[in-house]
């Protein structure tokens, strides 16, 4: 892939709009990184951000579960549905694939990664947000993180999404567990029972299994363990 690097973007998936199929764009630091449902994302020195610019063989879900994996390799953890990487019950990673269009047709993927490393959290996030270094308990070589990050990346690419999906679905910790979903109209209760072939949560509510395509999901109150 080519890498594209910046001192400073808004946003490495705004900025990997402007470059072609197999450029990977890496910024040291983002002024309006931004996640899912257009929340903003904390992006200062020393993290690692970065967006991939991919073509339209593969729908963004399968992008983001293939992210989800590569990431996993190298930081640990466990996956939260669809996008997000927790270590020790903290997010230390989220994922922001987004669908470029020409007209009606899906032209290309921007697949966003951001990763917290060595960057200092804001007190607001310090409770909920962690970061690889200190994890590790010294600092962290962003750049070598980013290669195997990508090299790991290549090797899911690689792979049929049968076999992806299953292998998302073992590292992912919401699988089994009783949760609440949040999306922007609605609300759910129930147990995560599958992750079907289109990516969607399956959660057997009191009214029996409901898919949910898109949504925040919290572990419900009945459970006693942490993420
Ligand atoms: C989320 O948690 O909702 C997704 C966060 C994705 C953040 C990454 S950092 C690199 C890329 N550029 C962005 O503006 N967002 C993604």
């Amino acid at each position: 892939m080519n890498m594209i690097r910046f001192d400073s973007v808004d946003s490495t998936n705004t900025t990997a709009l402007d470059y072609p199929v197999g450029s990977v764009v890496v910024a040291s630091q983002q002024v309006k990184g931004r996640g899912r449902f257009d929340r903003s994302w904390s992006s200062s020195l020393g993290g690692l951000w970065f967006s991939l610019v991919l073509g339209s063989a593969r729908r963004p879900f399968e992008y983001t579960f293939i992210a989800s994996l590569a990431v996993l390799d190298h930081v640990g953890g466990c996956v939260k549905w669809p996008n997000d990487v927790y270590v020790k019950g903290k997010k230390i990673c989220g994922i922001l694939s987004e669908g470029v269009s020409v007209g009606s047709k899906l032209d290309k993927i921007i697949v966003g990664v951001g990763v917290n490393v060595n960057n200092t959290l804001p007190d607001d996030l310090k409770e909920i947000g962690i970061s690889l270094s200190s994890v590790a308990g010294k600092e962290v070589d962003v750049e070598e993180l980013l290669s195997k990050i990508l090299k790991s990346f290549e090797k899911y690419l690689s792979m049929p999404f049968e076999e992806v999906l299953d292998l998302y679905k073992t590292k992912c910790c919401v699988m089994g567990k009783v949760v609440d979903v949040k999306s922007v109209d609605s609300s759910l209760s129930g147990k995560v029972v599958d992750i079907n072939s289109n990516g969607n949560l399956m959660v057997e509510a009191s009214d029996g299994v409901e898919k949910v395509i898109e949504g925040d999901v919290e572990l419900g109150i009945l459970n006693n363990s942490v993420i």
